[in-house]
């Protein structure tokens, strides 16, 4: 069966954006408010990204940054991710995956290759997981994944993590109920960035 994680940039205090990161405008990592550093990693190197164009990362990066893009056959993304996006100019976050975005409301603006679902996160996940095929779910949006592990639908969590303090933002995580125990598998330096890749533990 595929898998779902969950892959962001995150600061040190466990930040995905920076504050006031409401206005997308002025380019890429502008979604993150006063935090565009957090994507600094995918534009600092030599290494040309297979999977996204205009993507130079180091070495380590790149490597682990195209084995996840490569795993991903749909996206689920939290309704703020995709206004913070831009609605990624009617496309997608992704080159080839299919995009489901999660809301309580409307979304009049979406064209033919974004789906609206607003039954909750079982049924969009359900609804990526079949777009997908054989290959992975990815979330994003720190209130998408804070969902779907209270779910007990996250089989992995991928943190980039950024060496700063930010200080305030959107956190990656938010309450929970209860303790959700991960294993480590794997953990990657790279020149701006840590690679940390959980196994939520079930
Ligand atoms: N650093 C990174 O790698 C990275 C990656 C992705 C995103 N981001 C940033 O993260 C920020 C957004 O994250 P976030 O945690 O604030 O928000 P989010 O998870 O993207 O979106 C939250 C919204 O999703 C909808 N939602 C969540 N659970 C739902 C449910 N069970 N049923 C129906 N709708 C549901 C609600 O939208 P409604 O209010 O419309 O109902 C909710 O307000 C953005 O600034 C984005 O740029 C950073």
């Amino acid at each position: 069966m595929s898998k779902v994680f969950s892959a962001h940039a995150v600061s040190v205090d466990g930040y995905i954006s920076g504050r006031d990161p409401s206005d997308p405008s002025g380019g890429f990592g502008r979604g993150l408010g006063d935090a565009p550093m957090l994507f600094d990693w995918y534009r600092d190197g030599d290494t040309p990204s297979r999977a996204f164009d205009n993507f130079r990362l180091s070495e380590p990066s790149a490597r682990i940054f195209d084995a996840l893009a490569g795993r991903v056959g749909a996206v689920v993304a939290g309704r703020t991710t995709y206004e913070h996006s831009s609605h990624w100019g009617g496309d997608g976050p992704h080159p080839t995956a299919r995009l489901f975005v999660l809301s309580h409301r409307p979304a009049p603006e979406m064209t033919e290759r974004q789906t609206l679902i607003t039954t909750g996160i079982a049924d969009a996940i359900a609804a990526a997981r079949e777009a997908a095929g054989d290959k992975d779910v990815g979330l994003m949006g720190g209130g998408v994944v804070t969902e779907a592990l209270r779910a007990g639908l996250v089989d992995e969590l991928i943190l980039h993590q950024v060496p700063i303090l930010l200080g305030g933002g959107r956190p990656f995580f938010q309450e929970l109920p209860e303790h959700v125990e991960l294993r480590l598998i794997e953990a990657v330096p790279a020149p701006g960035v840590t690679h940390l890749r959980y196994e939520v533990v079930r």
